[in-house]
């Protein structure tokens, strides 16, 4: 079930991330930074990771608070274990996915159960309506075999994580913000086009080659902003070497955003109950 593309989003501007470090030391690069947050409503961060020398992740994200949106954990390569202080527990590998639900608040870490070896995969945070902030915690582990896939007549694979394209139905589907989270692998020459409702806010990030957008190239490690437009109803990407990126969309919530570190709530008050709660030990 191919979907015709008549009028496929450009690219607004490109991104380059920032290269930091979180957790006990883990470097990454943050290609969505707090200044994106609006543009790209309901996404607050995405942080990409990859590297094959383990001083640069082996001492991973100790206990740590989150309240007032979702975490998506996508692993490409290499092991971690996560805990949460809602009593789940999961080892997250080689293409599999961990949905966390932070709500009214959890506390969890993420190890490396590696020594060696590549490490690469991305986080992402997406929001909760205001109405949803304070939900109670919820996790799911997907593995790689449970993530839908296709592979179009031109030899393009897409896995379909959150959302749908081309009539595949993703590993996870939400209201609200109806995200759509989708890992590209383009053959050189191939091309591709898959649907994005015109109400979402949207962006790839290439994380091997080189795509094509529109007479736009976006090199690896760059992240393309794609234009909203009443009449857009999809993208069109195409690639000259192998190439492979994420596409990520979802509907804007227009809502106040007001973070501090982990916690990301809709006033400076919740800000100061969710930092009392994690004092008091009331996310434990
Ligand atoms: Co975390």
């Amino acid at each position: 079930m191919k979907t015709q593309i008549t009028h496929p989003r450009s690219v607004e501007r490109l991104v380059t991330g920032i290269a930091t470090s979180d957790g006990a030391g883990v470097k990454l690069t943050r290609v969505l930074t707090g200044k994106l947050q609006r543009r790209l409503d309901p996404y607050l961060m995405l942080d990409a990771f990859g590297s094959d020398d383990p001083d640069d992740y082996i001492a991973g994200f100790p206990d740590h608070p989150h309240r007032g949106f979702e975490t998506i954990t996508y692993m490409l390569a290499g092991r971690m274990r996560h805990r949460d202080s809602a009593g789940h527990e999961g080892l997250l590998q080689n293409g599999g996915v961990q949905w966390m639900t932070a709500g009214r608040g959890v506390i969890h870490s993420e190890l490396p159960e590696q020594e060696d070896g590549v490490m690469e995969g991305f986080q992402l945070w997406l929001n909760l309506p205001a109405e949803r902030k304070m939900i109670a915690p919820w996790y799911r582990d997907i593995g790689t075999e449970q993530i839908p896939e296709y592979t179009n007549e031109q030899g393009v694979t897409v896995r379909v994580i959150a959302g749908e394209s081309n009539g595949i139905t993703g590993a996870v589907n939400r209201e609200v913000t109806e995200p759509l989270y989708l890992d590209i692998h383009l053959p050189a020459g191939a091309e591709l086009s898959t649907e994005i409702p015109n109400t979402h806010n949207a962006f790839i990030y290439v994380y091997r080659g080189a795509a094509q957008v529109e007479g736009t190239t976006v090199d690896v490690q760059r992240m393309a902003i794609l234009v909203n437009a009443e009449a857009a109803d999809g993208l069109r990407v195409s690639a000259i070497q192998d190439t492979r990126l994420i596409l990520v969309a979802g509907k804007p919530l227009h809502e106040e955003i007001v973070q501090y570190g982990p916690f990301v709530m809709n006033t400076q008050q919740q800000i100061h109950e969710a930092l009392n709660d994690f004092r008091s030990g009331k996310l434990a």
